[in-house]
């Protein structure tokens, strides 16, 4: 019989039957009074949940249309920018700033590490940036920013606005809008929210909306917080039609969100990345990551000398679990492991075993048990 097949890819995420059930239920108009209880509680949910004065908003796209958002309306052509990359994601928020005619200046990390909180400063005190953006979590190198850290330098010059990337970090890794100072967060449906792809989600704080006003009228219309605005405060009103089931589905993740309690959330999230990587670990893997830069949503697992990454994938997936390769210079090499969101003990111990099968028909034998039982022990401590 042929293994049912978790999808244990950095998003998306397994999506649980009350999620899917939202999905699923008839469509309504998106003007009925039940809809739209709904979508103001889902905006509320999010102020609260994420502790903003500001804004939220919920709009049909993925997380590159939420990054997309994000910047342009918190700075206009000419500007200076400044992007924070630690992989494959921070260096895609280079070219759309490009693409927006803003000055973009990069300072990068050798992947696995972060870039250090000093370079970023020393670079805000050279010249005048209009924002600064960074990937909490880059999927690519499994890297975590200390945007905490960043949040209070950034802070401290008035004129910078913090654009941070929370696809594969929020709802996992703690992010406090206004106390952290970030001042936009932008992210996605898939990862850690565990709702299937296709909501767009971006918070914005006082700073960032106080800059959106500043600017006039700006260049993109579907992306324009001011055309959102009057929507998200009043949800009865018109700008583009709501998704409305998956609005639903974002409802009830923030449902289990709630009786979790995110802090709850935020320590599930650590102590699962913990068991996972010592287990991993165990097995003869290494992670990309320096160990106190760790994400908390996925390992990013480089293979022992020998394992042909198609091959191992390939049988991974027989054994029923799905992995992702990896991307850039380490496409071949390395493996990327999802553990956020919705995922329970089932999951992850049916994950290690079937790493460890996949491993035995490749030809290292003695690790049935191994990981499995690293991983139990640390998750039972
Ligand atoms: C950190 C990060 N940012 C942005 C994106 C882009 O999101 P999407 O693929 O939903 O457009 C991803 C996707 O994996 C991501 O991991």
């Amino acid at each position: 019989m042929k293994n049912r097949k978790l999808v244990m890819i950095p998003g998306p995420t397994p999506v649980v039957r009350s999620i899917q059930d939202q999905m699923g239920r008839e469509t309504v108009a998106f003007g009925d009074p039940d809809f739209i209880k709904d979508f103001k509680e889902v905006i509320e949910d999010l102020k609260t949940i994420f502790k903003t004065e500001g804004e939220a908003f919920v709009v049909a796209g993925t997380g590159t249309l939420a990054m997309e958002m994000g910047i342009a309306n918190v700075t206009k052509e000419g500007d200076n920018v400044l992007v924070v990359s630690t992989g494959f994601f921070g260096d895609r928020y280079v070219e759309l700033c490009e693409r927006k005619g803003l000055n973009v200046d990069v300072i990068s990390s050798e992947w696995g590490t972060i870039v250090p909180v000093e370079d970023i400063e020393k670079k805000l005190k050279e010249k005048n940036y209009k924002a600064v953006t960074v990937t909490h979590v880059d999927t690519s190198t499994g890297v975590c920013a200390p945007v905490a850290e960043i949040g209070q330098i950034v802070k401290k010059f008035e004129d910078t606005v913090l654009v941070v990337d929370g696809v594969c970090a929020t709802a996992a890794e703690p992010e406090y809008l206004d106390e952290m100072g970030i001042d936009v967060l932008i992210t996605g449906s898939q990862k850690a929210f565990g709702v299937a792809p296709g909501l767009a989600i971006v918070l914005a704080g006082p700073k960032a909306l106080k800059r959106r006003e500043s600017l006039g009228t700006i260049r993109d219309y579907y992306l324009d917080f001011e055309k959102w605005i009057p929507i998200m405060n009043e949800p009865a009103k018109y700008f583009g039609t709501p998704p409305v089931n998956m609005i639903w589905a974002l409802q009830e993740s923030l449902r289990i969100m709630k009786e979790e309690g995110i802090e709850n959330r935020y320590e599930r999230h650590i102590k699962v990345a913990k068991a996972m990587q010592a287990a991993l670990e165990e097995l003869g893997f290494t992670i990309l990551a320096e160990k106190e830069h760790r994400a908390v949503t996925l390992s990013n697992v480089l293979y022992m000398d020998g394992i042909d990454d198609g091959e191992f994938r390939k049988i991974l997936a027989e054994e029923g679990a799905v992995v992702a390769g990896g991307l850039g210079a380490y496409a071949g090499k390395m493996f990327r492991l999802g553990h956020m969101g919705n995922i329970d003990t089932h999951d992850l111990v049916s994950t290690m075993s079937a790493i460890e099968r996949t491993l035995y028909r490749l030809g290292i034998k003695d690790v049935l048990g191994k990981g499995v039982g690293t991983l139990t022990k640390e998750l039972m401590k």
